[in-house]
């Protein structure tokens, strides 16, 4: 997982189209915020990386988040199938719970993450 910096998180390029990365927030441990950025074209996603069933990170390895077709976000806890584009569950134990957006804008290649 990347250190992201201020409200830096990263590179658009960093994250291949269709796929999804792992950053964290935050200057201290007790601060720190896990975030997933799905990247759609040229926009971006981010979500908190913390699953609506029990709380756990999606990642089942470093930055390995999408399910074996690249359709779907994947928790690896469950194996609860989150749509990239909006985070709703579609399958699994917390389906129509949604994962939690956060603001954010790509700017001149730069993923920033906004004030909620
Ligand atoms: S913790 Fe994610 S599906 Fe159970």
């Amino acid at each position: 997982m990347a250190e992201a910096s201020e409200n830096r998180i990263c590179r658009l390029e960093e994250v291949p189209d269709g796929d999804a990365r792992g950053f964290s927030l935050g200057e201290s441990d007790r601060h720190r915020v896990g975030l997933i950025v799905v990247r759609i074209g040229e926009d971006v996603r981010v979500y908190e990386n913390r699953c609506p069933h029990r709380g756990t990170p999606l990642d089942w390895a470093p930055d390995r988040f999408m399910d074996e077709n690249s359709e779907y976000l994947i928790c690896s806890t469950h194996a609860a199938l989150f749509r990239p584009e909006d985070g709703v569950c579609v399958s699994g134990p917390c389906e129509g719970e949604s994962l939690k957006r956060k603001a954010a804008k790509v700017e001149e290649g730069v993923v920033i993450l906004l004030p909620d």
